[in-house]
C-alpha cells in the first residue's frame, strides 16, 4: 500500500488489522505486559524477538527425553540429538535462500565470524585489507581488527571503513561499487552488514558480491539484522560466507545459537585452513575417535562441538511459525507496516527528529531509525514508561521495528501517537 492510501486516524489502523491475513500470528507469541496488564507496544524485534508460545513445549520435549533416556536421547529421543541441528539447518536454509548443505546452526555470531575469517581471511602483502561499513556493529569491528593484528598487519593500513557522503547517513550503492572498483585489488575481505544495525539500511548483497568478486575479494555479510527480516537468496547471490544471530527477528531466545552460511563452491575445499573440532569431522568416522581431522562437506565441516540442544529447541518453535507464515507474505506485510509508520511519523512534521533509514522500500527492512536532535534518551525513557519498547543507540538514534509476525497496525498507530506526545 502506498503512502497516498494511508490515513492518520486510529480507525484506519483497526481496519488494516482486520484485513491483515497474518494478524493471527500475533496470538502465537507472548507479548510483554505493562504494569497494569496491557500489551506493551513491543517494537524491539531488531534486538530480541518475542517468545513463541510453543517454545516451552519444544524445550520440555528435550528435557523430558533427557530425563527419560539419558545418553540414549542422542539416538532414541523423539527428535534424536545427533542430527538435531539439521532440523534447523533445513528450515533456515529455506529462509536464507541456501542449499541445506550450505547452512549450519552453531555457536554465536561473533564466534562464527572468527571461524569464518580463520578460513577466508588469508591476507598477503599485496592483498591484506578488510572493507567494512563505517559504523559497523562494534563486535564486527573488534573481530576484524583482532584478525588483522593476529596476522601481523596494522589496522591503520589494513582496514577500510567506508563512510557515507558528508551530510548523509547511509552509503550509496554506487559509492560502494566505485570504492571496490578502485581499491579492490588490495582488499582480501569485504564484510558488510546485510542491514546496518544503526541506520536500518539494507545493502544490495548481490551487487556488492559481484563487485567484490570481480576484483578477487572474498565477500561476506553479517546478517544479524537481515535474517528473518528481509528475503535472502544467499546461494544465488554468491557470497562466500555469511553469519547471523537467531535472537532478533528469528525469535530463538536470548543468546540463542547462531547461523552460518558457506557457499557450496567452498564446501569441497577440504584443504581450506580452518579451526577444527570433532563435530566438524566426517560423521561416518567421527566416533572412530581417530587422531586426524577430516571435515564434513559443507558448512557443517566448521562445527567444533556437539550442539546445545536446549538452546536449539526454542528456535525450532519459531522456525515452524516462519514456515507457516512464509517469508514472502511476511515481507509484504513488513513493507506496508514500516511505510505506515513512516507515513505517520512524517505527518507529525516536527524539526525535532529525522528518519535516517532510507525511504526506498527495497533499501530497508522492518526497522526505522529515528535521529532525535535533542535529549533523545529522555524521550526513549518516557516512551518506555508508557509501555513502548524500542531502543536507544548512542549518540542519538531511537530504533523501532514493527515486526510483521507479531506487530499490528494498531501497535504502530499507538507508538506514533505516544511518540508525538513524548516529543512535546
Ligand atoms: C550487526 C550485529 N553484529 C554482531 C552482533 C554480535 O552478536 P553476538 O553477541 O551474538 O556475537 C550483533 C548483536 O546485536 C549485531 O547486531
Amino acid at each position: 500500500m502506498s503512502h497516498t492510501q494511508f490515513r492518520t486516524n486510529r480507525e484506519f489502523a483497526a481496519t488494516m488489522d482486520e484485513g491483515d491475513p497474518l494478524a493471527h500470528f500475533r496470538q502465537r507469541f507472548h507479548i510483554p505486559k505493562t504494569e497494569n496488564g496491557e500489551d506493551c507496544t513491543y517494537l524491539c524485534g531488531h534486538s530480541l524477538g518475542l517468545q513463541p508460545k510453543t517454545a516451552k513445549a519444544y524445550l520440555e520435549q528435550e528435557l523430558d527425553d533427557w530425563a527419560r533416556l539419558g545418553v540414549q536421547g542422542h539416538f532414541h529421543g523423539k527428535n534424536p540429538w545427533l542430527p538435531y541441528h539439521r532440523l534447523l539447518a533445513e528450515q533456515t536454509s529455506a529462509l536464507a535462500g541456501a542449499e541445506p548443505g550450505e547452512i549450519v546452526v552453531m555457536n554465536s555470531l561473533t564466534m562464527n565470524l572468527h571461524l569464518m575469517m580463520a578460513s577466508f581471511y588469508r591476507p598477503s602483502l599485496q592483498r591484506h585489507k578488510i572493507l567494512i561499513e563505517h559504523g559497523a556493529f562494534p563486535s564486527d569491528q573488534y573481530a576484524v581488527k583482532s584478525q588483522i593484528r593476529f596476522h601481523h598487519f596494522d589496522v591503520a593500513e589494513s582496514l577500510f571503513d567506508l563512510s557515507p557522503r558528508a551530510g548523509e547517513s547511509c552509503l550509496r550503492d554506487e559509492d560502494i561499487d566505485e570504492f571496490i572498483e578502485r581499491e579492490g585489488e588490495s582488499i582480501a575481505l569485504i564484510l558488510l552488514g546485510g542491514v546496518n544495525y544503526a541506520t536500518g539500511q539494507v545493502f544490495d548483497l548481490e551487487r556488492v558480491t559481484k563487485a567484490g568478486h570481480k576484483k578477487g575479494c572474498i565477500v561476506a555479510f553479517d546478517l544479524a539484522h537481515a535474517a528473518g527480516n528481509v528475503p535472502l537468496r544467499l546461494h544465488e547471490c554468491g557470497a562466500d560466507f555469511a553469519v547471523w544471530c537467531s535472537y532478533k527477528y528469528l525469535n530463538g531466545g536470548p543468546g540463542c545459537v547462531a547461523g552460518c552460511f558457506v557457499h557450496e563452491r567452498h564446501s569441497r575445499s577440504l584443504d581450506l585452513p580452518r579451526f577444527a573440532g570433532w563435530w566438524g569431522h566426517d560423521e561416518h568416522t567421527r566416533f572412530h575417535m581417530g587422531p586426524d581431522f577430516r571435515p564434513m562437506l559443507g558448512a557443517e565441516g566448521w562445527q567444533l562441538s556437539n550442539p546445545p540442544i536446549l538452546a536449539l529447541a526454542p528456535l525450532r518453535a519459531s522456525m515452524e511459525i516462519f514456515s507457516e507464515a512464509g517469508m514472502e507474505r511476511l515481507r509484504a506485510k513488513s513493507l506496508s507496516l514500516t511505510s505506515y509508520m513512516e507515513f505517520l511519523l512524517r505527518a507529525i512534521d516536527s524539526p525535532k527528529f529525522s528518519i535516517i533509514t532510507p525511504p526506498q522500500e527495497q533499501r530497508r527492512g522492518a526497522q526505522l531509525s529515528i535521529q532525535i536532535h535533542n535529549r533523545g534518551r529522555e524521550l526513549c525513557d518516557r516512551l518506555t514508561a508508557r509501555g513502548v519498547i524500542g531502543d536507544w543507540r548512542e549518540p542519538n538514534v531511537y530504533r523501532v521495528a514493527p515486526v510483521p509476525l507479531y506487530n499490528s497496525y494498531s501497535d504502530v498507530y499507538r507508538f506514533v501517537h505516544l511518540f508525538q506526545e513524548a516529543l512535546q
